[in-house]
């Protein structure tokens, strides 16, 4: 379905039919991330997967900050008729937004799954790469950026398929929807201390081979919220729920079930 918010026209995939979760991809990626562990949970719970403001099927508008993209969250919400609190599955980039929802609108996040992500902000070095890098990709287009992540993303045993969809998608991405997406993520806070007043059940999950955000950051988070349960997939990097879909999907609707 389409749902027009905030002068963007976005791409929502809808799969599936019982309770609603909410999944949030990374960057510069699309919601075909969720794929293979929607059609997984499709008999148990209707997933909604939205293609970010600027990435894949969605229009670009304006972003002012990870904010923009909590805010459509919640029209998405709204607009699948969604009134109470969902969990919210963020991976990496999606993560931070998923955070920037607990913030913004805490009472719409029941449970929350934060994947191949940190909770951290960004050092000044970083942050001045991001900027860097939106101007680059603002001249020169996004195959630069896919050229750059595509080998970093996935753990060595990924197939080249994998490797080369991604790729393709990537490229894809509106230099404008990426360049702002790399501000967004430059000026995010510090969000540990989010993730300690969060105090609905959280689970986290990281790829063993993840070299983007590594097993040690998920283990940050954990120390910051003693009640999470942390699960290391083998034989994946950073984008576990492609990578390996079954188990994903599993350790997935094993927490789900239980914060029913
Ligand atoms: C992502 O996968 O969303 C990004 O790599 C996150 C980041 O650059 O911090």
């Amino acid at each position: 379905m389409r749902i027009d918010v905030a002068g963007a026209s976005l791409h929502v995939e809808v799969r599936g039919s019982g309770p609603t979760v909410l999944f949030v991809h990374g960057f510069p990626l699309t919601g075909e991330l969720w794929s293979p562990v929607a059609e997984r949970l499709a008999g148990e719970r209707r997933s909604l997967i939205p293609d970010l403001r600027g990435h894949g099927r969605s229009g670009v508008g304006e972003v002012t900050g990870l904010r923009s993209h909590a805010d459509d969250l919640v029209a998405v919400l709204d607009a699948t008729g969604v009134a109470g609190p969902v969990p919210v599955v963020g991976l990496s980039m999606g993560g931070y937004v998923a955070l920037e929802l607990c913030r913004a609108h805490p009472e719409r996040v029941g449970a929350l799954v934060l994947v191949d992500t940190r909770a951290g902000g960004d050092s000044q070095e970083a942050a001045q790469a991001r900027r860097d890098t939106a101007r680059r990709v603002l001249e020169q287009g996004s195959t630069v950026l896919a050229d750059s992540m595509v080998e970093r993303l996935f753990a060595p045993s990924a197939s080249p398929e994998l490797r080369r969809r991604w790729h393709e998608l990537m490229a894809a991405t509106p230099p404008e929807g990426a360049a702002a997406a790399l501000l967004a993520m430059a000026d995010r806070p510090d969000s540990f201390a989010t993730l300690r007043d969060f105090r609905r059940p959280v689970l986290l999950v990281v790829g063993a081979e993840d070299a983007i955000t590594p097993p040690d950051e998920a283990r940050l988070m954990q120390e910051a919220a003693p009640h999470a349960r942390l699960e290391v997939i083998p034989e994946a990097g950073h984008m576990t729920p492609v990578e390996q879909p079954d188990r994903f999907a599993e350790v997935l609707l094993d927490f789900l079930r239980e914060v029913r």
